[in-house]
């Protein structure tokens, strides 16, 4: 049994326009240790699926399909049960960090509280630990900063303290929701290598969301690729860098600047991500993709196995050698 295992995740939002299907059909396994990117597009349905996990959807919003963390499903817990697991079990970590941080009290007050609260702990020894996290993140001088407040910390240390504070009841799951977007690039990376180190000191699993498929390729091992609410592909990190199979993923790959090629040309995929109230009955990317035709547009494809044998799923009625050849446009391109 894995740590995390999710069936068959869907979220509906009832609008005045009807029905949003902002999530269908989701599926992921997640051990100790291992990192998995959801990647995708703004309006993807990357912060629904894991908001839906944890039972934090919007008062118009339901959940369906499974979530089981250590064999119980997460969905079906009344919010006693999931507050015991929420925030202790598993913890999850915001872009902006004011979301999760009260301004209104310091830090230290926040972290020494959680502490109490899940782990019982005196509030001397629950000041002891949260120097150490802060220490862990790497905030200079922790022992002294840890009595200012939220606002008296840069963007990245914020950013670091929100991870600790994620950190505090040594989650085994950690969710974190594009938590480098809003940070310059020597930041983001640090942040990073952070994330990197706790995994490994503490066998954390993480869910790494982004926007940006260059973020997850040294940090993932598994990597799910998003477009209008639905999984496009889905595999190892090696399956989506090396041998993508979906014309989106490629797309995306087009999109991400390479360090090797100083002066490679980036392509943006033409057009907007999609509304998602009037999604075309087929694939959802078919209004985007090059290789769409009539049946692409009217025809839902499933998600399959790549190439027999292969652990990497795709969703696409065109076939690999076909995507293949985009690849290679795309080399003759830069
Ligand atoms: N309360 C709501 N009512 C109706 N639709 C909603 C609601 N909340 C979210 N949605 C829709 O669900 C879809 C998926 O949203 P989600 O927040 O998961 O996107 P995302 O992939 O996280 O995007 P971003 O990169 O911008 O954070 C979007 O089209 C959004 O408009
Ligand atoms: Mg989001």
């Amino acid at each position: 049994m894995s740590l995390i295992e999710v069936k068959d995740l869907g979220v509906r939002f009832q609008t005045s326009d009807g029905p949003v299907y902002a999530v269908n059909g989701i599926e992921f396994n997640l051990d100790r240790g291992q990192t998995l990117g959801i990647v995708g597009e703004s309006g993807s349905g990357k912060s629904q699926s894991v908001l839906a996990m944890m039972g934090l959807l919007a008062q118009n919003g339901r959940a369906s399909g499974q979530a089981l963390y250590a064999g119980q499903d997460l969905l079906a817990m009344k919010t006693s049960e999931l507050n015991r697991i929420r925030g202790n079990r598993v913890a999850m970590i915001f872009q902006d960090p004011m979301t999760s941080l009260n301004p209104y009290l310091t830090v230290e007050r926040q972290m020494t509280e959680v502490l109490q609260f899940h782990k019982r702990m005196s509030r001397k020894a629950a000041r002891k630990r949260s120097v150490e996290l802060l220490d862990a993140v790497k905030i200079p001088d922790a022992a002294r900063r840890i009595t200012m407040y939220p606002h008296e910390f840069s963007g990245g240390m914020r950013q670091r303290v929100m991870i600790a504070m994620a950190l505090l009841c040594e989650p085994e799951v950690l969710i974190a929701d594009e938590p480098t977007t809003a940070l310059d690039v020597t930041v983001q990376a640090q942040i990073l290598g952070l994330l990197r180190d706790l995994q490994r000191d503490f066998g954390t699993a993480i869910v790494l969301i982004t926007h940006d498929l260059g973020v997850v390729a040294g940090l993932c091992d598994q990597v799910m690729v998003l477009y209008g609410g639905r999984v496009m592909e889905q595999g190892s990190a090696p399956d989506i860098f090396y041998r993508a199979s979906h014309p989106y993923t490629v797309g995306l790959l087009g999109a991400v600047p390479r360090l090797d090629q100083d002066d490679a040309e980036l392509v943006a995929i033409p057009g907007a991500p999609p509304n998602m109230a009037r999604l075309p009955r087929g694939c959802p990317f078919s209004e985007r993709c090059p290789l769409a035709d009539a049946y692409c547009t009217d025809v839902m494809p499933l998600l399959e196995p790549a190439a027999p044998g292969s652990t990497a799923q795709r969703a696409c009625h065109r076939s690999v050698q076909e995507v293949a050849t985009m690849h290679e446009v795309k080399v003759v391109h830069v």
